[in-house]
């Protein structure tokens, strides 16, 4: 597995969102996802670049303009102002860049990209009758459809969707995806982690060794989209519009060398939109000439009730609901760590609760604040040099440096929950030391100083890496610690792969709770 802690190039992309809607906890999901990544790969030194936006165009989003009585440009303009762009900050991103696909540094360079794959022979005009779910904007096969129920008994329903799908005939241009596939299954064999996790590679793969079909690429029955470069009466499929969306906004097209910068990217998608990025999507770059992605990795689903949480199924819950009550850190925190990243996770207010009180409040922040309060009380604030160490201090020291290098290396294999629950065994082997070694009992006896100082200096040692490996996920109570350890400048300048090397000096100053008790349900 590739390192990459030498400054070289490490892009990120989330999927860029639908407008038709406002955001809710699975699509901020994916975003904290990509931004702790982004963020541990900036700390590590790389040349980080980390993508995100929305996507405008479509015929979901023209209808849902329509059925409220404005354009789909003031549609847009208005979901974009007032519901994703404010999720940016509700959940703290740190994202370079956001994109939507109505810009003109976007619309211009798909006209180019399209009418490349024109002049080289990959798209052709043809005709098309297939069931499409406007909810997926895709046409749909036999196979992915089900018997719909209640209203819509007798008619066929989107099996993503559960709403009825509509038969369309077209004249479309189409793209000639079929000449891919053993180029496609040639990749996934030789880059065994371009699709990850496993289950979703050995989807994909059976997919396309059954066979691919050309893929319609235009649309003429409406015209909310980038108009078709040669021919003005149709416009871009909102898909393959859409996956430009990665190249266009790093300069494909008209900075080429921002575009040598930062492409290929590492792709995180929900495992629902696999496909158009593990098939399609790299299609499309084989027949332009360019670099496939880095990788894909396709992320589970968050299930409340028992099912994907959707807004059309109403099980919708909006990501402030979360950080009104529990922070934007308690937010980042809980579906990296309680979820297998690539797996699916049961969402429930009440393990919300019992993690934030167990591993925040009482593991981490209560840690945080005893030690700062007994070099407070027992050293006037300054922070003690060591004495001679004892094993018990040593295997703090190398927890520490364990988890500097576990955790980097659990960030590269793109397993974040692994990435955390390493850096948890630094605070519960902290907490443990703290209550074997008895430092208030240390305290009460002059001769036992040397022994206090050394075990508390430990401890804001340990507390110190702990602030610089959680970081990335505790972006607000971290800087707050780090602040009332005395660090020099701000803990997200310090290198991550060197986190376990800090050694305090210096005050203290006292610290408020970093995540204080929430008794009330949050329900
Ligand atoms: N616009 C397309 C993506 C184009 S990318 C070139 C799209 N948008 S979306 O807004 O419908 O979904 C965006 C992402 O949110 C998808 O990755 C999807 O898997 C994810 N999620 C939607 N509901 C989700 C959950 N309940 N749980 C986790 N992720 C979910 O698709």
């Amino acid at each position: 597995m590739e390192r990459m802690s030498d400054g070289s190039s490490f892009f990120v992309t989330t999927p860029i969102f639908y407008v038709n809607d406002v955001p809710h906890i699975g699509h901020a999901y994916t975003e904290v996802a990509a931004d702790v990544l982004a963020r541990w790969h900036r700390q590590r030194g790389d040349d980080t670049w980390f993508l995100t936006g929305t996507d405008e165009h479509g015929q979901k989003i023209l209808r849902t303009a329509t059925a409220n009585g404005v354009t789909p440009q003031e549609w847009a303009d208005k979901l974009v102002e007032e519901a994703w762009k404010p999720l940016l900050e509700t959940i703290d991103l740190s994202n370079d860049d956001f994109i939507r696909t109505t810009e003109k540094r976007h619309e211009e360079n798909v006209q180019k990209f399209l009418q490349h794959l024109y002049d080289t022979g990959y798209i052709y005009t043809g005709e098309y009758e297939g069931f499409y779910c406007v909810g997926c904007e895709e046409y749909k096969q036999p196979g992915d459809l089900l018997d719909g129920e209640g209203d819509y008994a007798g008619q066929k329903v989107c099996a993503i969707h559960s709403k009825p799908v509509e038969l369309l005939h077209e004249k479309n241009y189409f793209f000639k995806m079929s000449a891919f596939a053993e180029q496609l299954l040639a990749l996934y064999e030789e880059r065994p982690d371009f699709v990850q996790p496993e289950s979703a590679r050995n989807e994909v793969m059976s997919f396309v060794r059954s066979g691919l079909d050309d893929l319609s690429i235009s649309r003429s029955s409406f015209d909310w989209g980038v108009k078709v470069p040669w021919d003005e009466t149709h416009v871009v499929y909102v898909w393959f519009d859409a996956l430009l969306n990665y190249v266009t906004a790093v300069g494909y097209g008209q900075d080429d060398a921002e575009f040598e910068r930062r492409w290929p990217a590492t792709h995180l998608v929900g495992k629902d939109i696999l496909r158009f990025h593990a098939v399609i999507w790299p299609a499309m770059l084989m027949a332009a000439g360019l670099q496939v992605p880095h990788r894909v990795f396709g992320h589970g689903w968050l299930l409340v009730g028992g099912e994907k949480m959707s807004k059309s199924k109403l099980t919708g819950i909006a990501p402030t609901q979360i950080t009104d009550t529990f922070g934007s850190d308690a937010f980042r925190y809980y579906f990296l760590r309680a979820i297998h990243f690539g797996q699916d996770g049961s969402f429930s207010w009440e393990d919300l609760h019992a993690r934030y009180t167990s591993e925040l409040a009482n593991g981490f922040g209560n840690l945080a604040s005893r030690v700062i309060a007994m070099v407070n009380r027992y050293c006037d604030g300054v922070i003690p040099a060591a004495g001679d160490m004892t094993d018990a201090d040593a295997a703090i020291r190398a927890i520490e440096r364990t988890a500097t290098a576990t955790a980097s290396i659990a960030i590269d294999r793109l397993a974040i929950h692994e990435a955390i629950g390493t850096v948890w065994e630094l605070v519960d082997a902290l907490n443990g030391y703290i209550t074997e070694q008895e430092p208030w009992a240390l305290a009460k006896d002059p001769e036992k100083r040397e022994r206090l100082e050394t075990v508390l200096n430990t401890a804001v040692r340990g507390l110190g890496t702990l602030a610089v490996l959680l970081s990335p996920v505790l972006t607000k109570a971290t800087a707050t610690l780090w602040t009332a350890l005395g660090g020099d400048g701000v803990v997200q300048d310090v290198r991550i792969d060197q986190a376990w090397e800090w050694t305090g000096s210096g005050t203290v100053t006292p610290l408020e709770a970093l995540f204080p008790r929430i008794e009330t349900s949050a329900e």
